[in-house]
């Protein structure tokens, strides 16, 4: 059993305090918001993540985990993670005052040969600058080591990756903290080792690498879905088609409405700035953030021209579905929703909104606002709605019963951000269905394409029209 303490008890520090005690050991967690401490301590969960109620709950009650504001429980740490958060700062760069705080908190308190583990996401050099800022901060003077031990967890399936990782990094420069740390991570990867040691910076490059790489996976597939719209592709098909390659593989190669959440914006953006402060341009890594953002506004664009010939956004009711960034979290941290929201409601819409889990945290964002209705279903979202855009992909929306759903509507317009559907099927059950990367059936493009074009006053046969999308920009 290890005395461990956790600082910051936000999704990772949580998470990760609570699959520790799990293991066995010792947990106190600390924060410094004193109403999310006096919530846990009466065992309420303060964000959504599966399973997470019930590990908390069961090693509280072991008296293994326990919470606090006080700092002075440092004092009994053999090991003391910081886990708490590294917005963005200014022109993208890192702010690094949580953990700065934290890391002068700590010194205060600091056992003698504690192990001190950065786990928040933090620049190059972070580790390395924490560790002076605590040496000037020490009240005793200790001896203690500090290693960088960046945090992979998915929100929606945090504690299946923290129990099972696909990899733990560990970046030392101290063969003693390299050790205690191996072996407090040899419960977790008992099955065969997957605990790599590195030295500090390249443990702390490795984690924004990690994001930009499927950040890039993102922003390629909706690059490519543009493509498929003008060529005429399925970007499904496309999809299918590469991935079978092993080296590229299934995984994160989705198009959809752009990536969004906590980490990846403010990750690529910090890495971009960090780049730049030693005169390293990342030309790739600034397409993949202005393509996230072109994609992000892309559905309202779809939308607009969808009502262009209908009197426009103005005064039409459009459901939304689905409102954190992914399935599985009610987190709306930078969920590409909240861009689609705000602009739907620039252009005069009225919305009925809907999402399992993240309807308090949207409350919560979007206020009382007479042109948003907050609804209990996907249903009652989409009665007497003009349209219906699903945004966030949860597994309840996939076998809805669309029949219903139609029959709620005033119009029939489905826009569909994640490709969740079949466009024929959508199109035989009465929807106008619209899919990213997926070209309208050939029936629905001629009906529009002729509409538009005789509009402006060109008249042509079906396969010149097909060929002619150039009517669709
Ligand atoms: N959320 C994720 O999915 C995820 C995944 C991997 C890595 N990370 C990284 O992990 C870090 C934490 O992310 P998060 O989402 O858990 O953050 P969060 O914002 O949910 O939680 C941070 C917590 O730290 C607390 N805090 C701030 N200053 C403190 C201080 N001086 N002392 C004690 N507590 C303090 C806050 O009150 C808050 O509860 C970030 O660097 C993030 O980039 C997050």
């Amino acid at each position: 059993m290890t005395e461990i303490v956790v600082i910051g008890v936000g999704y990772v520090g949580l998470v990760t305090g609570s699959c520790f005690a799990e293991m066995g050991h010792h947990v106190t967690c600390i924060d410094i918001d004193q109403e999310k401490i006096e919530k846990l301590k009466e065992g309420n969960i303060p964000f959504y993540e599966p399973g997470l109620k019930e590990l908390t709950e069961r090693n509280q009650k072991e008296k293994r985990l326990e919470f606090s504001t006080d700092y002075k429980k440092v004092e009994k740490g053999d090991i003391c993670f910081i886990s708490v958060g590294t917005p963005e700062g200014e022109e993208g760069f890192c702010d690094l005052s949580q953990v700065k705080n934290a890391a002068i908190s700590i010194a205060k308190h600091l056992k003698e040969e504690a192990v001190i583990v950065n786990k928040s996401t933090a620049p190059v050099g972070t580790v390395k600058m924490l560790k002076k800022l605590i040496q000037d901060h020490l009240e005793d003077k200790v001896s203690f080591d500090i290693v960088s031990c960046p945090e992979f967890l998915k929100e929606g399936s945090a504690i299946e990756d923290c129990m099972k990782p696909d990899r733990i990094i560990i970046g030392s420069d101290s063969e003693r903290a390299s050790r205690i740390l191996h072996r407090l991570y040899s419960s977790f990867t008992f099955n065969h080792d997957r605990i790599l040691i590195m030295d500090i910076e390249s443990a702390e490059l490795t984690k924004y690498a990690s994001n930009a790489m499927l950040a890039t996976r993102i922003s390629f597939m909706n690059e490519l879905s543009w493509v498929c719209e003008k060529v005429g592709a399925n970007i499904n098909e496309v999809r299918k088609g590469i991935s079978a390659d092993h080296r590229i593989g299934y995984h994160f190669l989705y198009a959809g409405a752009g990536y969004g959440g906590s980490c990846f914006p403010k990750d690529i953006r910090a890495l971009i700035a960090m780049a730049s402060t030693h005169e390293c341009d990342t030309p790739l890594l600034k397409a993949v953030e202005e393509i996230n953002e072109k994609q992000k506004k892309g559905l309202l664009k779809r939308v607009a021209h969808y009502f262009s010939n209908k009197g426009g956004i103005q005064g039409k009711t459009i459901a939304i579905w689905g409102l954190a960034f992914k399935p599985n979290t009610d987190d709306m941290r930078e969920a590409p929703a909240l861009t689609l929201i705000h602009s739907l409601l620039e252009n005069g819409a009225n919305l009925r909104l809907y999402d399992p889990i993240a309807m308090g945290n949207a409350k919560e964002i979007l206020g009382n606002n007479p042109k948003v209705r907050f609804c209990v279903s996907e249903y009652q979202a989409a009665e007497s709605a003009d349209a219906i855009i699903l945004v966030t992909e949860w597994k309840q929306f996939r076998f809805v019963n669309l029949h219903t759903v139609l029959s709620r509507m005033r119009g029939n317009a489905f826009f569909d951000g994640r490709n969740q559907y079949h466009p024929k099927e959508m199109a035989a059950k009465g929807f106008r269905y619209f899919g990213v990367g997926i070209p309208p059936s050939s029936t629905d493009l001629i009906r529009e394409l002729r509409s538009i074009g005789e509009k402006k006053g060109r008249r042509y046969d079906g396969i010149r029209l097909k060929h002619d999308t150039s009517l669709l920009d």
